[in-house]
């Protein structure tokens, strides 16, 4: 197992600060870049926040807030990350963005050092194929909110080697995460199953069998979960929703996941979810 002391982020938007939060609160240095440097600064600044409402809450007090702060390194340069034992990544999830992300932090990050990602779609093998270190490439999927739920999925790309899956695996622990292992697979293991519910749950509304409301209220209370699923649908964003449909549509050809029309067209409208103030509820009041 590798021993990882300094863990670089890259993203500092939903999922990134908030996988950068609870590596600083696990006792790990990290370094949190990001190519903005407002994202940045609103990322940390979230951080913050958070852990002041932990001490409010009385989960910590102060000191734990300023160890947690000083364990956490800002930048707007790539080249900080050069010298972490992992670096995740957690930027955009488009295809050619991520590409570009890898390539780069295999000229720069130190040899030996584990590149993870996030992402909740993309091929890890495929993401690995761009770099000279396959070997030392899995999926660390989080999910959002990090800091409040429990699970990373983690993914096994084609070449990923025992030593880096089994240090993933033991981070992730570290962070008090339950660690489960998933195939490289369209969808792994969670949006494969939570992504047809929502979408079905769309089709629902387009077909007329409930409303907005309804729907939500039936699955939470029919079903005992947290939230509704054109609520969540909402808190994740429709267009990501969209885009795991799609790579669920192309990469397992069956006409089962075929996204639904209602869901293209809030996305073709804008109508994004929370992050917008729009998607099947109104935000703005
Ligand atoms: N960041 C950090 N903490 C947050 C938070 C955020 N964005 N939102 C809520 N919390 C914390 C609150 O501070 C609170 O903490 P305490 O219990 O310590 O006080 C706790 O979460 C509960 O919050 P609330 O009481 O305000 O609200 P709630 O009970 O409705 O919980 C929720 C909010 C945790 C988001 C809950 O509704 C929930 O679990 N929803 C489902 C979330 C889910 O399914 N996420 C997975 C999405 S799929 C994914 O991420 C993968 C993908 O690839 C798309």
């Amino acid at each position: 197992m590798k021993d990882i002391k300094k863990i670089g982020v890259v993203g500092a938007g939903q999922m990134g600060r908030g996988i950068a939060q609870v590596a600083a609160m696990s006792d790990y240095s990290v370094v949190m870049y990001d190519i903005s440097a407002e994202g940045l600064e609103k990322g940390h600044g979230f951080i913050k926040k958070q852990l002041d409402r932990g001490v409010e809450k009385g989960k910590w007090d102060e000191s734990f807030v300023s160890k947690t702060m000083a364990n956490l390194e800002v930048s707007t340069s790539l080249d900080a990350v050069k010298d972490c034992d992992l670096v995740i990544e957690a930027a955009t999830e488009n295809k050619k963005i991520k590409f570009e992300i890898f390539k780069n932090l295999d000229e720069i990050v130190k040899d030996g050092a584990i590149l993870a990602t996030n992402t909740s779609s993309i091929s890890i093998t495929e993401i690995a194929a761009v770099t000279k270190r396959a070997a030392d490439v899995a999926g660390m999927h989080f999910m959002n909110p990090v800091p409040v739920m429990k699970l990373v999925e983690g993914i096994r790309g084609l070449e990923t080697s025992d030593e880096t899956f089994d240090t993933v695996q033991a981070v992730s622990e570290k962070m008090g995460k339950t660690f489960v292992r998933a195939e490289d697979v369209p969808g792994f293991a969670v949006n494969r199953i939570l992504m047809p519910m929502i979408n079905e749950a769309v089709y629902a509304l387009y077909e007329g069998v409930a409303s907005v409301e309804d729907i939500d209220v039936a699955m939470k209370l029919g079903t005992n979960q947290p939230m509704g699923p054109l609520t969540l649908a909402d808190f994740i964003g429709l267009d990501t929703c969209l885009a795991i449909m799609e790579v669920l549509h192309d990469g397992l050809g069956d006409t089962k996941y075929r996204p639904c029309p209602l869901l293209k067209k809030y996305v073709l409208a804008g109508r994004l979810g929370r992050k917008v103030g729009r998607g099947f509820y109104d935000y703005n009041n």
